[in-house]
């Protein structure tokens, strides 16, 4: 049986204390923007500083893929109840449905970091991925000089299972790269 039948219903929209996870719409255009075109968001990326065409294209393939269900690439905007506008981004894609592992990531405003969002948002979707969606593994990366990153994966409880040293060279120059994991069974500890 598929992990994610006809018939499944979607795990999402989330909803936490500050947050709404939910599908991209074409009018968040602009907030995602804000985002996506400031090289220190992107410092990590293999991706950006986007222009207004890159993040067109990139938010044009999230609502097409957003048409679609059952799917296994699920893209949320996230957006902030009080303000009233999309944050950032996170991502959970099941990468192989045979023995349920799904990896995920994300992305914020430097307007919201370092208030526990990250975590936030992160939470929710791990509690989906492990409740719901039925999954057995999740697993994420990060540049090892990502603090925020990784900071958000050990709150979470995810294991550090290794480091790629010069894994990948997204700016011209070779980066190490941590590797997180996180269990059903370890789920909630
Ligand atoms: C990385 C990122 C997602 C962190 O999001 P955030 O909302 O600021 O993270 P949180 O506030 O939930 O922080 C989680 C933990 O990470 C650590 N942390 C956060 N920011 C940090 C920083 N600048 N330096 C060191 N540690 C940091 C802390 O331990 C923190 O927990 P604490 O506040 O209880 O001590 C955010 O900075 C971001 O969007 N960066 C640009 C995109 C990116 O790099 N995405 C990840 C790619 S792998």
């Amino acid at each position: 049986m598929p992990l994610i039948a006809d018939d499944t219903p979607p795990w999402f929209p989330l909803e936490t204390e500050r947050l709404i996870l939910r599908d991209p719409r074409p009018e968040d255009f602009d907030d995602i923007h804000a985002y996506a075109e400031r090289p220190e968001v992107v410092r990590y990326m293999a991706w950006g500083p986007n222009t207004p065409e890159m993040t067109r294209t990139v938010l044009d393939h999230w609502l097409e893929v957003a048409a679609r269900w059952p799917r296994t690439e699920v893209s949320l905007v996230v957006e902030d109840k009080r303000q009233g506008r999309v944050i950032g981004s996170i991502r959970l894609t099941i990468q192989d449905e045979a023995n349920r592992t799904a990896d995920f990531g994300y992305t914020y405003h430097p307007d919201a970091w370092g208030q526990g969002i990250g975590t936030e948002a992160a939470r929710a979707v791990l509690g989906a991925a492990f409740g719901p969606l039925g999954l057995h593994r999740v697993w994420a990366t990060c540049d090892v000089e990502n603090h925020g990153s990784w900071g958000i994966m050990e709150k979470l409880g995810m294991r550090r299972e290794g480091t790629f040293i010069k894994h990948l060279k997204p700016r011209g120059q070779w980066r190490d790269t941590h590797f997180y994991a996180l269990l059903a069974e370890e789920w909630g500890r």
